[in-house]
């Protein structure tokens, strides 16, 4: 069943029973060895299910839970291994949405919930999307609109002395690093080994996409000459003043001039650019502090073929 939360939809399934769980890894065709999030809905659960409790996770979960932050702790034997493909940690979150709290609260067991995309596409910020991706393969999406934040929940290792963000997201690197010291995980080879999921390239739309420096308009010029001589569909995605007021022959989707405005219609930006049949996406950056650093990682990630 996929329903809503306040980052992306997730496709929920129960956590304790391995058949479940791995019905999910099915609809989505994920790789097995990409562990899943249990999401809870109190702090008893989420002591259930993980062991490591310090003072540090109390801090952490009491600023931020329920919200957008995902702790790696270590995993206890109530979970199968299919959750963490055998791993000994285990993702936690209790997601801040009511549709999302009273359904964990319903099946009176926590959920395992990816997103509710197809592996590797957009993750999904209403249930036409989910749709759009899983519909036949899935029974139910509960709709409630579109989601509030639209990337997904910090993913932050707190197994270790020194905190680790393995996945940037809605709470800012900034902020985990004042708050408890948390750094962010170097890239590639050590990322890959810590958090699985990281190694694939996510986020991506068909189009394939091109970053553009905020406001060079001359860079955005020459990038569109030489797609349209090639003879490419191109489509800009642009918020500054530089950008929207550029001549340029192409269409141009026009984000608002805010990185949390961004960041919530990310992913459906990059899904109109797919069903506008567009080759290239031209994105402009944005500004890397607070959630504009999620948004970069998962532009980054979406320019990997
Ligand atoms: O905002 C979110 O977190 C959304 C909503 C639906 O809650 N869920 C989500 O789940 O994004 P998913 O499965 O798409 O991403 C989970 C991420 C992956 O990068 C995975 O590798 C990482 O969390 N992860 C899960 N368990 C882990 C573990 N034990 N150690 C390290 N990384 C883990
Ligand atoms: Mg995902």
């Amino acid at each position: 069943m996929a329903f809503p939360t306040e980052t992306v939809y997730g496709l929920g399934a129960n956590a304790l029973d391995s058949q479940a769980v791995l019905s999910i890894f099915k609809a989505k065709s994920r790789p097995a060895d990409n562990p899943l999030i249990v999401h809870v809905s109190s702090r008893e659960d989420a002591e259930r299910v993980a062991s490591g409790w310090r003072n540090r996770e109390r801090l952490l979960v009491t600023k931020y839970w329920p919200g957008p932050l995902t702790l790696v702790m270590s995993r206890r034997n109530i979970v199968p291994d299919a959750v963490t493909f055998g791993m000994d940690t285990v993702a936690v979150r209790m997601p801040n949405h009511p549709v999302a709290l009273a359904l964990i609260r319903q099946s009176g067991v926590p959920l395992v919930a990816p997103s509710a995309n197809s592996s590797g596409k957009p993750s999904p910020t209403s249930a036409e999307h989910v749709l759009s991706d899983l519909q036949g393969k899935i029974d139910v999406v509960l709709d409630a609109g579109p989601t509030e934040i639209g990337v997904e929940s910090t993913v932050v290792d707190v197994t270790a002395e020194r905190p680790v963000i393995l996945r940037p997201g809605a709470i800012s690197v900034e902020e985990l690093e004042r708050e408890v010291g948390a750094t962010l995980a170097p890239p590639h080879a050590e990322l890959a080994r810590r958090s699985p999921g990281m190694r694939y390239r996510h986020y991506a739309p068909a189009a394939s996409v091109e970053i553009v420096k905020e406001g060079d308009v001359e860079t955005l010029s020459r990038s569109v000459l030489k797609h349209l001589s090639e003879g490419r569909r191109v489509i800009a995605v642009v918020h500054s003043e530089e950008f929207r007021a550029a001549d340029i022959p192409i269409p141009r989707i026009v984000l608002e001039n805010d990185n949390r405005a961004i960041a919530r219609d990310l992913y459906s930006t990059l899904r109109d650019c797919d069903s506008r049949n567009a080759d290239v996406i031209l994105f402009e950056e944005v500004r890397e502090e607070g959630i504009g650093y999620a948004v970069m990682e998962r532009i980054r990630r979406a320019t990997r073929r």
